[in-house]
């Protein structure tokens, strides 16, 4: 009885497989992103393929460096999408453009849905992750290096010079990663986790947790 629970708890979660998101049918999917959406799937529908061209399979969304002053952290990540690359729908993957000024920080966040690979183009990083026991691994790397964060894992980049900013580009295995940041998914979110949880929570007291939120603008 427990034997046949267990086999369909295994065959359930896809035989313990470590998957992207599901593979595409047809040779590809060119996101229909115009006009209003009539029926919701996970994805979205392709335009017929006879209408699909080069130009949904390039972008130049990439090419120019994300606005650093926009927050206070000093940093910006600019992402295909199927919007600006529809050509990248049901592929499973999505590249980022991260600008980091100098000193500036990506703060600990996740990507529930992939697993991210970096490669430093021009600067200096402090790079890690921590893994589900705690345990930090951290990297600097140098131009040209490149680092993997594995999907779901708490992680973070910064820039170890104060003065020159830091350009790298990832790879991330899916067509919508998701981020959370936690500072955000705690202290500012819509509506408020009650300050009661939070005080507990990172042992702190009402005024610690009104001057958090203050300071990270929620
Ligand atoms: C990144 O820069 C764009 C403009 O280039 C801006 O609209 C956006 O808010 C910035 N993102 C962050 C996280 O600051």
């Amino acid at each position: 009885m427990q034997l046949t629970y267990f086999i369909l708890v295994f065959i359930a979660m896809g035989g313990l497989k470590v998957k992207s998101d599901p593979d595409p049918l047809q040779d590809y999917c060119v996101a229909q992103t115009q006009g209003s959406q009539t029926f919701f799937l996970n994805g979205a529908p392709c335009i017929n393929p006879a209408d699909a061209s080069p130009s949904h399979f390039t972008t130049s969304a990439l090419s120019k460096p994300g606005n650093t002053d926009a927050n206070p952290l000093g940093f910006n990540v600019t992402l295909t999408t199927i919007r600006n690359l529809p050509g990248m729908n049901t592929l499973g993957l999505t590249m980022a453009r991260v600008d980091i000024a100098g000193n500036g920080l990506v703060p600990p966040h996740t990507h529930p849905r992939a697993s991210e690979v970096t490669i430093l183009v021009k600067g200096s990083l402090l790079v890690g992750f921590v893994d589900t026991s705690n345990r930090l691994f951290t990297q600097q790397l140098r131009e040209g290096e490149a680092f993997v964060f594995p999907k779901g894992l708490m992680h973070f980049l910064y820039n170890l010079d104060s003065k020159a900013s830091a350009l790298a580009i990832s790879g991330l295995t899916s067509q919508n990663p998701g981020a959370q940041l936690a500072s955000a998914a705690t202290f500012t979110t819509k509506p408020n986790i009650p300050d009661e949880i939070l005080k507990k929570a990172f042992q702190i007291n009402g005024q610690d947790v009104t001057r958090i939120r203050r300071n990270l603008g929620g």
